[in-house]
C-alpha cells in the first residue's frame, strides 16, 4: 500500500490486516512513528477526519504540520496547482492527509507524489479512510459484516462516505443495501454498476417505512449543503429524513445507527440515549483505523 486514494483499492486481506492493527493499537504504548512528520493539507471544513489523523500520528510518537483551511492560507489562494503544492509538501513531510473540494484531487496528488497521499475526502468523490472506520464499527458493533441488510439515507448524490462505503460492502457476501432518497439525490451509476458486478442486491426508495424493521444498520448522512447551488435548492431536502425515537423504535434491537458526523438535523438528539446510537462510537474508532493507516504507510 502506497497510497490511501479510494475504497476499490482494498481488497479482504488488506481489510482485515487495518482491522486487526486498529485492534491491537487500542493499548498502543510504543512510539513507532517516532521522528516522521504528517502535513495535513485541508481545503474543505473538518473536524474529525483532521483532529484524529493529527492525534492519530501523535499518539504514534509522530509529528504533525497543518493547515486548517488550505484555500485560502495556503498558496492555493494565489494561484498554486495542487501538483505544485504536493512536490513541495514532499520536501517537508513523511505523509500527506489531503482533502480537497475537487473529486478525483488525491489520484492526481498521489500521480506527483513520492511520500504516501490519504484521500480525507475529495469533493463528491470518495472518503476511504471513513468508510474503514465505517466497516470497522460495523464489525466491532455487530460482529459481522456478511449477511448484513443496511439502508443508506440522504444525500445520495453528494455524500462522498456513503459511495466509499458501498464499494467496500460490495466485496463481502449476502449483503442487502437500501438506498433512501429523494429522487434528485440519489446514489450514481458508478456505485450501482460496481455493485451489479459483484452481486450486491439493492433497491433505492424514497422512503423508510417499509424497511425499518428489516434492517441491521442504518446509515444516516447529511444532505450536503455546500454542494447545493443555491439555498433555495438545499432547504428543499433538508429536513426530508429526520430520525426520531419513533423511528427508532421500529429499529430492531440489536441494529445499529451509524452518522459518519456532522449532524444537522437529521438526527434528533434524542435518538443519542439509545443504545443502538453507535455514531459517537463510529468517531471514536475512527482514531485507531487512522492509527493503523499511518503504521501502515509508514513503518
Ligand atoms: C463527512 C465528510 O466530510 O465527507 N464527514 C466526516 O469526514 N466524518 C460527512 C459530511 O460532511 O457530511
Amino acid at each position: 500500500m502506497k497510497h490511501v486514494t479510494e475504497s476499490q483499492q482494498f481488497d479482504l486481506k488488506n481489510i482485515e490486516k487495518i482491522f486487526q492493527l486498529a485492534d491491537s493499537l487500542e493499548k498502543n504504548k510504543d512510539l513507532p512513528l517516532k521522528g516522521k512528520i504528517m502535513a495535513s493539507l485541508f481545503y474543505e471544513p473538518s473536524t474529525r477526519t483532521r483532529f484524529s489523523f493529527e492525534s492519530a500520528m501523535l499518539r504514534l510518537g509522530g509529528n504533525v504540520i497543518t493547515t486548517e483551511n488550505a484555500r485560502e492560507f495556503s498558496s492555493a489562494a494565489k494561484g498554486e496547482t495542487i501538483e505544485d503544492t504536493i512536490r513541495i509538501v514532499n520536501k517537508y513531510a513523511d505523509v500527506i492527509v489531503l482533502r480537497h473540494f475537487e473529486k478525483g484531487a488525491s489520484i492526481r496528488a498521489a500521480a506527483v507524489s513520492k511520500i504516501p497521499v490519504i484521500n480525507a475526502g475529495d469533493g463528491t468523490g470518495q472518503h476511504p479512510t471513513q468508510a474503514l472506520l465505517d466497516l470497522y464499527t460495523i464489525q466491532k458493533e455487530i460482529g459481522k459484516i456478511d449477511n448484513l441488510k443496511i439502508a443508506f439515507v440522504g444525500d445520495l448524490k453528494n455524500g462522498r462516505t456513503v459511495r466509499s462505503l458501498a464499494y467496500l460492502l460490495g466485496k463481502y457476501n449476502a449483503i442487502e443495501i437500501f438506498f433512501i432518497s429523494p429522487k434528485a439525490l440519489k446514489i450514481g451509476a458508478d456505485i450501482k454498476d460496481y455493485l451489479k458486478r459483484h452481486k450486491i442486491s439493492y433497491q433505492e426508495l424514497e422512503n423508510w417505512n417499509l424497511i425499518l424493521g428489516k434492517i441491521d444498520a442504518l446509515y444516516q448522512t447529511r444532505i450536503q449543503k455546500e454542494r447545493f447551488k443555491t439555498e433555495k435548492e438545499y432547504q428543499k431536502y433538508k429536513g426530508k429524513y429526520v430520525l426520531t425515537m419513533n423511528e427508532v423504535g421500529k429499529i430492531k434491537n440489536k441494529s445499529i445507527i451509524m452518522h459518519p458526523l456532522p449532524r444537522v438535523d437529521e438526527i434528533a438528539v434524542e435518538v443519542d440515549s439509545s443504545p443502538k446510537a453507535a455514531y459517537f462510537k463510529q468517531a471514536e474508532y475512527g482514531l485507531l483505523i487512522r492509527m493503523a493507516i499511518l503504521k501502515l504507510l509508514l513503518t
